[in-house]
């Protein structure tokens, strides 16, 4: 199977998912990791992986429809049957989510349906909710509401700030991104009704 990750920044999720294909031999390849900035930190790590890399820049397109036509293309050179969203800061137009319906995948900084958006951490820490974490989804055209693959939980601490709270989820991010694109390369995946039905097996 073939993967294409997009990023816009850090790429740490990306590179979790790259460690965990590699450390775990699974059945698909990493074919490219894109950005829409070219100054992403995580193009120098995918390349240093030997990782084909592409960067289409959003500022070059006069419009979202444009931008999102380019970057289409860009990643079917690739041939994917599963486009991981890492970090990647553009909000994408309905008809570039519909041709990949049931295969993109994103990762939210938050327990959804709470907190979409940005600052998720901010918004958890101003509502003083006691559990916060992150979410692995299915992308569709309503923004961070796809179906939800698999969530994972931290609790607030009394003295949390943005930085401790947000470096406690990441871990957890970490973890359980690269669980989900195994499951989705081994076709253990199935959504029904918007809802996600996961495949038990050894
Ligand atoms: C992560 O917190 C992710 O949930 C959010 O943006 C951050 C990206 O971090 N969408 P990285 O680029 O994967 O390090």
């Amino acid at each position: 199977k073939n993967i294409v990750i997009l990023v816009s920044g850090r790429g740490s999720n990306m590179q979790a998912i790259v460690r965990a294909a590699q450390a775990e031999q699974w059945p698909a390849r990493i074919a490219a990791v894109i950005s829409n900035r070219a100054d992403a930190e995580g193009l120098n790590f995918a390349a240093a992986h030997g990782i084909a890399t592409a960067v289409v820049a959003n500022k070059a397109y006069p419009s979202r429809e444009e931008f999102d036509q380019a970057l289409q293309a860009e990643i079917d050179r690739y041939s994917p049957d599963l486009v991981v969203l890492a970090g990647f800061m553009r909000i994408l137009t309905p008809p570039f989510v519909e041709h990949y319906a049931g295969r993109m995948l994103n990762i939210h900084p938050s327990l959804l349906p709470s907190f979409p958006g940005l600052s998720t951490h901010v918004q958890a820490l101003m509502a003083g909710v006691k559990v916060h974490g992150a979410t692995v989804h299915f992308v569709t055209a309503d923004l961070d509401h796809g179906p939800i693959v698999a969530q994972a939980a931290v609790s607030v601490l009394p003295n949390d700030t943005e930085q401790t709270l947000s470096e406690r989820v990441l871990e957890q991010e970490h973890i359980i991104y690269p669980r989900v694109v195994r499951w989705f390369v081994e076709n253990r995946l199935a959504i029904d009704n918007g809802i996600v039905h996961i495949d038990a097996q050894a």
